[in-house]
């Protein structure tokens, strides 16, 4: 049982560590329950109902670089390279936003792309995902791109250079 100092911790001061084949249960419910609320309006509702539960699939690995933010075994955050040099996945849990774990995780696949010498990263997001975008662009991410996605909204394609 997680007292509230334990809560609290979750947010601040997880470890992030390489994911795991058994935390994919984890990181398919976290995301699932918030996926509705945060793509409300930027995609339209029936696409998203189609998104939820699907996640399993986008999960299969492998996957070279994948890190999750653990506290006590909690998983609290996502980050997901593909390809060496795609961010495909982002995402913290909904009771942690705002709290530093976003940047954590971004921090520490920058690190492990941009070592083993990529000139680059590259992510696609929603142009309406205000909070994300945001989240981007004071991270040192430009929009190199953008088109109509599939599900009618447009979508940027952002990348970050090393430096
Ligand atoms: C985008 C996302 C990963 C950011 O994660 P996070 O854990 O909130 O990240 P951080 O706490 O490190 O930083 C969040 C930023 O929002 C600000 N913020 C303040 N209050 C916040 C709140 N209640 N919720 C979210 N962000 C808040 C933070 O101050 C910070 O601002 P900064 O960019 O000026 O530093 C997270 O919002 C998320 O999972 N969103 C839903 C999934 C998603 O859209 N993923 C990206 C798809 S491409």
């Amino acid at each position: 049982m997680m007292n509230v100092l334990d809560i609290i911790k979750k947010c601040r001061t997880p470890r992030i560590r390489k994911a795991r084949p058994r935390d994919v249960p984890a990181i398919i419910e976290m995301v699932d329950r918030t996926m509705a609320g945060d793509y409300r309006g930027i995609v339209p509702d029936d696409e998203i109902a189609k998104w939820v539960g699907a996640l399993s699939m986008a999960l299969k690995g492998p996957w070279p670089l994948a890190l999750v933010a653990d506290y006590k075994g909690l998983v609290s955050g996502v980050a997901l390279v593909r390809d060496g040099m795609h961010l495909s996945l982002l995402w913290t849990a909904e009771g942690c936003r705002g709290a530093g774990l976003g940047t954590a995780l971004m921090d520490a696949v920058e690190h492990k792309v941009f070592s083993v010498g990529h000139p680059y990263m590259t992510l696609s997001v929603y142009r309406d995902n205000d909070r994300a975008v945001t989240f981007y662009q004071h991270r040192g991410w430009t929009v190199n791109s953008q088109y109509v996605g599939e599900v009618g909204a447009v979508v940027l394609e952002m990348r970050k250079k090393r430096s």
